[in-house]
């Protein structure tokens, strides 16, 4: 099992045991009184959605962004979410029911293998593409497959660009305790998520939020150049 596996299979183990009290536990992610919802709504509302779009909510774990996206792509929209974790979609399955809603489907799949259907009207990713060695090659794929128009929007945490090292490591020790928060630190992957939404969208904008420690980041597909590459024509 290569090193990627390894990582993979703890990262599921550390989520199926998770997944029963994650909607009350992410309330106190990274730390309690964090500003998530105000994030997760400035997400949303990156991605212009309208009444009746499509959307894919990548690594969706318990559904937490389904209400905010229901709200504004409505009963005649359509939500797929996307996650690794058979036990987060589990939950996301039982607030689907909960709400009634007819229009969200899940898949489960690994990030970096999963085909995004063409066409679709916008993509979203909270705190969650930091932990795919592949964000950059995810990225790209979807972008690839965005109608003309739409739109991407990556929420995600991030060490602020002036933490003394120790310090950063202290912080990420509580919202990393899943993988090495040294190797999370120096893949610097919020670097590799701004790079490649900057190549591969037009529009990009970066913005930090809650004092460095958060970032969205968003772009568009440039009107007239939709149609999907080929997989693994992107980066890695
Ligand atoms: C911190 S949770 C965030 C869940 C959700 N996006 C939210 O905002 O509450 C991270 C999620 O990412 C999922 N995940 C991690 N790596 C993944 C991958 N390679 N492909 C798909 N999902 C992945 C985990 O299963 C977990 O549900």
């Amino acid at each position: 099992m290569s090193q990627t596996d390894r990582t993979r299979e703890h990262l599921i183990e550390t989520y199926r045991k998770k997944a029963k009290r994650y909607d009350f536990t992410s309330r106190l992610y990274p730390v309690p009184g964090y500003p998530q919802r105000a994030q997760r709504l400035r997400t949303v509302q990156a991605l212009g959605l309208r009444p009746g779009a499509s959307v894919i909510d990548m690594a969706c774990g318990t559904g937490l962004n389904f209400p905010l996206l229901e709200k504004v792509v409505g009963p005649d929209g359509r939500i797929v979410g996307v996650d690794l974790t058979d036990a987060m979609l589990a939950q996301a399955q039982d607030r689907i029911e909960t709400n009634g809603w007819s229009n969200i489907s899940l898949v489960q799949a690994d990030a970096a293998g999963f085909d995004f259907p063409a066409g679709v009207d916008a993509i979203l990713s909270t705190y969650a593409l930091s932990q795919v060695p592949e964000c950059a090659a995810v990225i790209a794929h979807g972008a690839a497959a965005l109608s003309g128009g739409g739109r991407w929007a990556v929420l995600d945490l991030k060490v602020p660009d002036k933490t003394p090292g120790w310090l950063a490591q202290l912080g990420t020790a509580t919202v990393r305790p899943f993988a090495s928060i040294d190797q999370w630190m120096m893949r610097r992957p919020w670097a590799a998520i701004r790079a490649a939404m900057q190549e591969e969208l037009a529009d990009f904008s970066w913005t930090e939020l809650f004092f460095g420690t958060a970032f969205l980041a968003a772009g568009t597909r440039a009107p007239g150049t939709s149609g999907v590459q080929p997989r693994g024509s992107g980066h890695q």
